[in-house]
Formats: structure tokens, sequence, C-alpha cells
């Protein structure tokens, strides 16, 4: 059974990172908005976990949705991505502290699984530790006791995905990057993840990608579609296959971002836009 049969995995997510005491109110707007997905993590510093699920909570005594209507992503984050308030025992193995920081997801979440549980990033720059392994191992412990449906990896180089691959790791379902023009929009990574049927989410689409958002192509094209170039660049991650996130606190921006999915691009656009650099 493919992923999209076992489950509609959502054309966007919506990001939580940096909401802080917003967290609640933002979430409940983007689901009332029309997002089924969301994306987050168990890292206090960047993410208020709990106030998701507060918003969660809202947005279902409301009857805007029900939990089986959404698409829940949340990490696992090592101590250095952490600041003093760790969702786990900094003491304990890595296997116990990925076992602990789910437990308080889940809590976070008032679920008993969340859709994808991802590895917020290895644990070097350089390739695929043993300490990754350990984690990924413990991760597929979680998938396979039912807490989450599908693993994922994020902040990764080809190099990385090379390695764990190559050491006979499970391949993981998602891969969750920062996506830069410049570097040909992760073009290395997305061939990688298209030839395995992984699931490429970009972040920072939009803030990792400013100079391209001002060149007169994209405004063109958006004066052309009546669109905002951040609709573009939407629909252009779209048209490579990619899941878009988006981290909008704005009600307007978050119609914008949804209309995105209603807006298709000529292919020589797609291909005029892929190579404006790199
Ligand atoms: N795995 C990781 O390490 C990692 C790292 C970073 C982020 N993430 C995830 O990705 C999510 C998104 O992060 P991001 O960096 O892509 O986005 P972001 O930091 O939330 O920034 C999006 C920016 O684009 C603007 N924007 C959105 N829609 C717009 C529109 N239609 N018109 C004009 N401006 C628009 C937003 O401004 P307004 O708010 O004013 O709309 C905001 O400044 C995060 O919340 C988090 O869940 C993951």
């Amino acid at each position: 059974m493919s992923m999209q049969e076992s489950l509609p995995v959502p054309d966007f997510l919506y990001g939580t990172a940096w909401k802080e005491d917003r967290t609640p109110a933002l979430v409940e707007l983007a689901l009332r908005m029309g997002f089924r997905g969301v994306d987050t993590a168990n890292q206090r510093r960047h993410y208020f976990e709990a106030g998701v699920g507060q918003g969660l909570a809202a947005a279902y005594r409301a009857g805007i949705v029900t939990r089986a209507d959404l698409f829940l992503q949340t990490k696992f984050t090592y101590r250095p991505g952490q600041d003093h308030r760790l969702p786990y025992d900094p003491a304990a193995t890595l296997s116990v502290q990925v076992a602990q920081s789910m437990a308080s997801s889940l809590e976070h979440l008032g679920t008993d699984h969340v859709d994808s549980y991802v590895l917020h990033g290895p644990a070097s720059g350089y390739g695929w530790t043993e300490a990754d392994a350990e984690v990924w191992e413990a991760m597929i412990k979680e998938r396979d006791t039912g807490r989450t449906r599908f693993l994922g990896v994020s902040n990764v180089s080809l190099r990385h995905l090379e390695q764990m691959t190559s050491a006979n790791a499970e391949a993981p379902a998602f891969v969750q990057n920062r996506c830069y023009a410049r570097l040909g929009w992760d073009r290395d990574v997305r061939k990688f993840c298209t030839e395995r049927a992984i699931v490429y989410q970009g972040f920072s689409l939009l803030t990792a990608n400013a100079e391209v958002l001002a060149r007169p192509l994209l405004i063109e094209f958006a004066a052309r579609t009546k669109a905002n170039p951040a609709q573009i660049i939407f629909s252009f991650a779209r048209s490579l296959g990619m899941l878009p996130l988006t981290g909008t606190s704005n009600r307007e921006h978050m119609k914008q971002d949804l209309a995105s999915r209603d807006l298709p691009l000529p292919a020589e656009a797609i291909k005029a836009i892929e190579s404006l650099a790199g």
C-alpha cells in the first residue's frame, strides 16, 4: 500500500515554529482556514508543542476538525539543539530519550499517535553516525508499536542519506530540508528522494530565497496569473514534487498560501524558476 493510499498526506504543512504564546490561536486559525497538516517539534527553544496541542483541542471543540482529519508531525531533537527545557532525561541513553520525547509529544498533542516522527537533524553535519543509527532504531521501534505512522529525517545532506541507507537503515518516508534556490532548490537531495519515493518537505521556501522572489521573472509571472510571488513559489515547489511548509502568522497569507494549490504553472515557468539559480 502506498503512503498516499494509507494516509492522505496533505499538500501543505502549517509550521508552528517561533510562535510562542500565539501558538494555540494560530494553530486553530490555520485549521479554520483549511490547513490539515501541522508540523511541530518537542524542542521548546523554537516550538511550543503543548500550545499546538491547545490549538488542536480548541479546533476539536469548535467542530472544525477531528483528529482523524489531521496529519500531525513532530520531531526528536538532540540535546545540543535544545535549551534547558528538555523533554527527556539527558543522562538516559539515546534510545530512552527518543521514547521519553515521544511520550511527551503525545501528551502535548493530546493524541495516542502522530502521523510522522522526524529526526530533527543528524548528530554531525559530516555524516550519519552511530548515534543517529541508535536514534533511528529507536524511532523504528516507536513506529512499530504504533506511536507514529511514518518516519522522517530533517536537515540532511545527500551524504547523510547515502550513508544512512547504505548502513542498511530503513529509508525515511520524509525528508524535511531548508530549500535554497541557489542550491538548485536542493536538487541532489530531491533527486535521491524522487528515486526512492521519499516525500521531500521544503521549508524556508520564502525566507531563504528573498532574492528569487524579487526577480522580474517572478514578479511578471505573478502579475500575469494575478497571484503574488509567494504563491508562485509554493505552486512551483509543488510542481517539483515537494510538500511545502509555511509558517505564516497572517490570516490573509494563510488564505493566499492555501490558494496556491489552485495555481497551475505552465511547464516553461517551472523550468525558468528552477534554473533561476544554482
Ligand atoms: N526542520 C527544521 O529544522 C526546521 C527549521 C525551520 C523551520 N521548520 C518548519 O518549517 C516551518 C516554516 O518555516 P519557514 O522558515 O518556511 O517559514 P517562516 O519562518 O514561518 O516564514 C514564512 C515567512 O513568509 C511570510 N509569508 C508566508 N506567506 C506569505 C504570503 N502569502 N505573502 C507574503 N509573505 C508570506 C511570513 O510572514 P507572515 O507571517 O507575515 O505571513 C513569514 O515571514 C516552521 O514553522 C517549522 O515548522 C523546520
